[in-house]
C-alpha cells in the first residue's frame, strides 16, 4: 500500500531564526505521525535545516534543481550539491516556476531527469490554470506535462518520484479544489500511468496541493487516489502543518 506523504513547500519565506523555530516546533510535534513528512526550504537555509533535521524522520528538500549536473549555469544548483547537504527530495515544475519564470514542459522534464540521476526524489508538479479548466482542457494539459517527463526519463522513473497535482487556481487562493475535483484528476493521472505500467501506477504517490488547511486535509486525504499533500501557506505555521500531517 502507498504510504501517505505530506510535504511543506516554504517558497521564498523565512529567515534563519524562523527556520530554526519552525523546524524545532515541527520536530517537537511530529510524534508517531503515520505520514512520511518533508520540508522544502529555500536553498540558502538547506545547510542549517540539514543540521537540525539530521537523524530525524523529517525529510529535507529543495524547491528546484538544475537541468545539468555541473558547468556554466549561473544561478543554478545541481542535484549533487543538494545531496551533499542532506536533501532527499526536490520540487520540480511548480506552477510558480512554470508561469512566473517560463519553465516549459521540456525544461521541467530535464530537471526531473537530473533529480532522478542524482538520487533525489523529484516531486513533479502538474496542474491547469483556471482558463484551461474552463475550456475543458484540464486532463489534456496534465497529460502533456506528464508525457514529456515520460519521454525524457521513462515511466519506470516514477518508482523514484512523486506526482503533485496542484491546480493553479487553488494555489495560495484559499479555495481548494473539492474532493471530487481533485480525486477525478488523481484518478486520471494514475490511469494514464497505468496504460504504460500498472504496477508503477499503483505504487506511485500522487499528492494534492492548493489551499490545503487543517480544516480540509482529512477529507482530501481520505480520497482513494490522494496520497497526501503539498502544503504552501499552512506549512509556515507549525501548528497548522502538524495538524495536516496528523490528518492522514
Ligand atoms: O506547493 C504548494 C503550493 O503551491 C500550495 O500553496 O499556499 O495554496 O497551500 P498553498
Amino acid at each position: 500500500m502507498r504510504r501517505p506523504l505530506v510535504i511543506g513547500n516554504w517558497k521564498m519565506n523565512g529567515r534563519s531564526a524562523s527556520v530554526a523555530r519552525l523546524l524545532n516546533d515541527i520536530l517537537a510535534g511530529i510524534g508517531d505521525c503515520k505520514a512520511e513528512v518533508g520540508v522544502c526550504v529555500p536553498f540558502v537555509y538547506i545547510p542549517q535545516a540539514s543540521e537540525i533535521l539530521k537523524g530525524t524522520k523529517v525529510m529535507l528538500g529543495a524547491q528546484n534543481v538544475a537541468d545539468h549536473n555541473s558547468g556554466a549555469f549561473t544561478g543554478e544548483i545541481s542535484a549533487g550539491m543538494l545531496r551533499e547537504f542532506g536533501c532527499e527530495i526536490v520540487i520540480v515544475g511548480h506552477s510558480e516556476r512554470r508561469l512566473l519564470y517560463g519553465e516549459s514542459n521540456e525544461l521541467v522534464a530535464s530537471r526531473y531527469e537530473q533529480a532522478i540521476q542524482g538520487h533525489l526524489k523529484p516531486i513533479l508538479c502538474v496542474g491547469e490554470t483556471l482558463e484551461q479548466r474552463e475550456h475543458g482542457r484540464t486532463l489534456a494539459v496534465i497529460g502533456a506535462q506528464i508525457d514529456t517527463v515520460f519521454e525524457f526519463a521513462g515511466v519506470q522513473s516514477l518508482e523514484h518520484a512523486v506526482i503533485a497535482y496542484e491546480p493553479v487556481w487553488a494555489v495560495g487562493t484559499g479555495h481548494s479544489a473539492t474532493t471530487g475535483q481533485a480525486q477525478e484528476v488523481h484518478y486520471h493521472i494514475r490511469s494514464l500511468i497505468g496504460r504504460w505500467n500498472p504496477e508503477v501506477a499503483q505504487a506511485v504517490q500522487i499528492i494534492y496541493g492548493g489551499s490545503v488547511k487543517p480544516e480540509n486535509a482529512a477529507e482530501l486525504f481520505a480520497m482513494p487516489d490522494i496520497d497526501g499533500g503539498l502544503i504552501g501557506g499552512a506549512s509556515l505555521d507549525a501548528r497548522a502543518f502538524l495538524s495536516i500531517c496528523h490528518s492522514v
